[in-house]
Formats: structure tokens, C-alpha cells, sequence
């Protein structure tokens, strides 16, 4: 989706500081896209952004020869802001001084103005801002005239106005950085003049656009699966397409409580969408019988989900004319676009996507949230008017409750496990948690320990209460619940839930654990 003329451009340095400079350039509304600091200048100019930015990143301009920037871009003519290590690369580039004076910082620092400018307009004389550097600029570049300085950063801002050229030691990217929202709209809008167009409303006129162009007039497929990505993607096509578009519900019998009826309620009662609802959980269930090992259990369910998308697929059509759906839409976001682009391989979303069908059903793709990080998604999600409880659900893994339940997968085991988790969920709910935490679920290992209830000796099964925060998923610290908390849900499960005399916290971060147990 390239917004030619009103694109900012992150420049990428490592450590995915670009990522978040990327999505706060967003906030800012205006289109970002993070490229590789290995861009040439020839590149950047065919792709005419408004703006660059140079992100922080972990080397040192003195000892990474790698992480350099073609000079060239900087005679390109378009503004620039150099963040953090950009700042030091610009200052050095540039003809400035970049000194190892051994004396960095590191987390909140003050900064004291030194005489006023448009980039740090209507700034306090001191302000809290966010450092991490070791080297410090003890001399801006020629033309350059220093805006501001920290105890250990003698030249913590510089500006080239007449060139357009911004640099800042500081991270604006960071929330702890008190201006740092307004430092990046007084260069996006004021100094590069760039206007404020990229809202919810603009992403969805500029999608449906493209959608119509890209489909025509065929039919449209689409796998929901309970989760945001594929609902928001499944309500933009339809916003665009209308009835062309037909989504398929596999209940694998391996959902949450309730996804079936919610995802219904939503697609086939309020939008009008034909939806087909498959429900094939006995299949699942006689795939996964006496199957203990996780790498397995993933393969049969991906595989039969793919077997049966494939058959409703067959049956609308596809592969066999004029008539038949060609398009598969897919809710891949930005973030995975970036990664893989980038050569990171580790794409944890893509274990059980539909993109393994057969070759003859010859799908196309239509994408439409490839350009948007997840923030964006929840957003355009409540625009286009879904319910909070599909955009503001927690992640849930494909294989669903499969991963969940330790060791082999019987309907009752999953039957237990459903209560449990509505139970766990319910509490963290009322409790006002559910957004905060990444996800907070329900675990079920196969294995029964003794109990009492009443006058009674009880053999059944316990239950841990899986609960973290996140930013992304590659790491994650287990949630501190409040005590009183995890009693209520422990008290609730032993009595509401028939199978269950024990309850267990996890109390594992990753690493060293994973999210899910399996
Ligand atoms: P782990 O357990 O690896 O999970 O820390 C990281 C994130 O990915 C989700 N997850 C999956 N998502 N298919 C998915 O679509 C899978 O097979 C799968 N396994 C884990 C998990 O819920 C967490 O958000």
C-alpha cells in the first residue's frame, strides 16, 4: 500500500527499535514503512517518501562497519531525523564529532534546552527524556547548530534546517520520553510537512479500494477462525465485496466457549455473510485418538483442517470454473511481512494458516491487513463495527485446546478444559485484566491427583492458570494475579467445574518456558 508523497521511511538498525518507531509514526497518522539500512539512495528516491527516519540500534559507529547508510541519501532532499544511533551516524556521516567518552546513559534522563527551534518547539527548558548510548556527539555536523544537551551528551539534539536534517539522542519512540509523541508530529507534519491522512477510516477506503480492484467481480473464501486477524480481514472484504465473499467456520471441537456462536452471531446475523459452519469435531477427536506427542497433535488437526477447508472449497466450486471462489483472503499483519522480509525466520503465527492447500484449488490471495500492525487491526476492526469480544480477543493458538490439554485429547478432557478456561476467563474479566495481560487461560494436564470434597474422596484432574504479558509473544513474564484473584478462580473452578480437584499456577516466563504448554 504505498502512499507515495505522504510515506514516512524507518530506517532499520537491528533490534527492532524500527518496529515501534514505525508504529508511533502511525499514531502520528501518517503511513509508515520500516526498510533495511542497507537501502540505496537510488531505491529510496523511486519510492519518494515525505520523510526518513534513521532508528536507534544496538552498534557503535565506531566498531560496527556494517551498519552503515548510503551518504547519498542524505543529499536526496527529503527531511530526516536521525534517532539514537541514526543521530550519531548523521553527526559522523556528516562531519561532525561522535566521542567514546565512557561515560553513556542509560534510562531516564534530563534535558536542558539550549536555544529554541521548530523540532523542540513549546519543550519545557528541562524535560525527561529516554537515552541509551555509550558514545555521545560532542560536535554537530557543519550547518548544524546544537538544540539541547544531557549531562553526558553534550549535543543530545541537532538541527540543519535549511537541509531538512533533525537528529536526537534521545528516544522520542519511548512512552518514559514526555514529548516524544510531539517531537515526532512536529517533524512529520511542521517540518516535513506531511499531512495528518493515515486514520482508521483512510486505511479502510484505501483497502477496500484495492480489494475491488484486486477481486472484481469472483468470489471471495475465507478460513474464520475465532480470532481478530481473520475477522477483521473477513469484515474489510466484505465491506468491499459484499456478498461475494463466503467465510468457513471449522468447529474442531478444539474452541474456546462459545467461539462458534459468537463468530455466527456476528458474521451470519449482523453482516449477512454466508458463513458455513462445519462442525466436525467428532473427526478431530477420532485424529487425535491416542495421540500423546505436541509436534503430531499440530500436524493432524493442520492437516484435517486443511482437508476440510478443502472439501467446503470443492463444494463451492473452486478449481472448476467459472463459478467457483479464487480468492483466499489471509490475515497476515505487517510485523510478519517485515520479518519475513528480513531474513527472521521464526514466523510463529504461520504453524496453521490455510496456506497449505492443494495446488489445484489455485487460490489467489487477498491480504488486506498485510500492510498494519495489530494495534491498527483492532482498530479498523472496531470501525468497521465487530463486537469487543472478537477485537479485543487474546491470541489462541490454532491447534486450539489440543496444545492445552497434556497428553491425548478426549472430548471429555476438552469438555473440562472449555469450563475452565470460560471460568478463568470469566474472573480475569471482572477483574478488569483482559486486555492488560497477553493471555491468561487454562491448562490441563492429563493426569489425576487424589482429593477431598465433603465426605467424599475424589480422583480427578487439576488445572493450571496460565496467565502473562507480553509485547509480541517472543517473550513473556508470567502475570502477578492478585492472590484474592486466584483464589476466587481456584474456589470457582473446583466447584463449578465437574472434573476438576486441583488447582496450580504457572509461574514460568519465556524464556525459559513457552506461552502455551505445548
Ligand atoms: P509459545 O507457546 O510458542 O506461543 O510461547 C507464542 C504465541 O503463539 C501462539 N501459538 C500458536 N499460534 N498456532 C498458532 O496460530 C500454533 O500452533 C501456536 N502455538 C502457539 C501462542 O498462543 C502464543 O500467543
Amino acid at each position: 500500500m504505498s502512499q507515495t508523497g505522504s510515506t514516512a521511511l524507518v530506517v532499520d538498525f537491528g533490534a527492532q527499535y524500527a518496529q515501534l518507531i514505525a508504529r508511533r509514526v502511525r499514531e502520528a497518522h501518517v503511513y509508515s514503512e520500516i526498510v533495511q539500512h542497507t537501502i540505496s539512495a537510488a531505491e529510496i528516491a523511486e519510492r519518494a517518501p515525505a520523510a526518513i527516519i534513521l532508528s536507534g540500534g544496538p552498534a557503535s559507529v565506531y566498531e560496527d562497519s556494517s551498519m552503515r547508510l548510503d551518504p547519498a541519501i542524505y543529499e536526496l532532499g527529503i527531511p530526516i531525523l536521525g534517532i539514537c544511533y541514526g543521530a550519531q551516524l548523521m553527526a559522523r556521516d556528516l562531519g561532525g564529532t561522535v566521542t567514546a567518552t565512557g561515560r553513556g546513559e542509560y534510562g531516564r534522563t534530563e534535558l536542558s534546552l539550549e536555544r529554541s527551534s521548530t523540532l523542540l518547539e513549546a519543550w519545557p527548558d528541562k524535560a525527561t527524556v529516554w537515552m541509551s548510548h555509550g558514545d555521545s556527539i560532542t560536535e554537530p555536523p557543519p550547518g548544524s547548530v546544537s538544540l539541547a544537551s544531557t549531562p553526558e551528551a553534550p549535543v543530545a539534539a541537532f538541527a540543519d534546517v535549511e537541509r531538512g536534517r533533525y537528529a536526537v539522542q534521545f528516544h522520542p519512540e519511548v512512552l518514559h520520553t514526555e514529548r516524544g509523541h510531539d517531537l515526532l508530529v512536529t517533524f512529520l507534519h511542521d517540518l516535513a510537512g506531511i499531512a495528518p491522512t493515515w486514520t482508521n477510516i483512510s486505511i479502510i477506503e484505501t483497502e477496500v479500494a484495492k480489494i475491488r480492484a484486486q477481486v472484481g467481480g469472483n468470489k471471495v473464501l475465507c478460513a474464520l477462525s475465532g480470532g481478530v486477524d481473520s475477522a477483521v480481514a473477513a469484515a474489510m472484504v466484505h465491506k468491499a465485496v459484499g456478498d461475494q465473499l463466503v467465510c468457513v467456520f471449522v468447529d474442531t471441537g478444539l474452541m474456546r466457549a462459545n467461539e462458534g456462536a459468537q463468530v455466527e452471531d456476528t458474521f451470519r446475523n449482523q453482516f449477512h455473510v454466508e458463513l458455513i459452519h462445519v462442525k466436525a469435531a467428532d473427526r478431530f477427536f477420532d485424529a487425535l485418538a491416542g495421540v500423546v506427542d505436541p509436534e503430531r497433535k499440530r500436524k493432524i488437526i493442520g492437516e484435517l483442517f486443511i482437508r476440510i477447508f478443502e472439501e467446503v472449497a470443492r463444494d463451492l466450486g473452486a478449481g472448476s470454473g467459472d463459478e467457483g471462489p479464487k480468492y483466499l483472503v489471509q490475515g497476515t499483519l505487517y510485523p510478519d511481512v517485515i520479518e519475513s522480509g528480513s531474513g527472521h525466520a521464526a514466523n510463529i503465527k504461520s504453524h496453521h494458516n490455510v496456506g497449505g492447500l492443494p495446488e489445484d484449488l489455485d487460490f489467489e490471495l487477498c491480504e488486506p491487513l498485510r500492510a498494519l500492525f495489530k494495534d491498527e487491526v483492532r482498530a479498523v476492526g472496531e470501525e468497521l463495527g465487530l463486537p469487543e469480544h472478537i477485537v479485543w480477543r487474546q491470541p489462541f493458538p490454532g491447534p486450539g485446546l489440543a496444545v492445552r490439554i497434556v497428553g491425548e485429547v478426549t472430548p471429555e478432557r476438552a469438555e473440562i478444559l472449555r469450563n475452565a478456561d470460560a471460568v478463568v476467563v470469566d474472573e480475569i474479566r471482572k477483574a478488569g485484566l483482559y486486555r492488560e495481560l497477553w493471555q491468561s487461560f487454562a491448562v490441563l494436564p492429563a493426569v489425576r491427583t487424589v482429593g477431598v470434597m465433603g465426605d467424599g474422596r475424589t480422583y480427578a484432574y487439576p488445572i493450571v492458570i496460565r496467565a502473562v504479558t507480553s509485547d509480541d509473544a517472543m517473550t513473556a513474564d508470567w502475570a502477578r494475579l492478585p492472590y484474592d484473584l486466584v483464589e476466587t478462580i481456584a474456589n470457582r473452578l473446583i466447584n463449578e467445574v465437574d472434573g476438576v480437584n486441583r488447582v496450580a499456577l504457572d509461574v514460568t516466563s519465556k524464556p525459559p518456558g513457552t506461552i502455551e504448554w505445548e
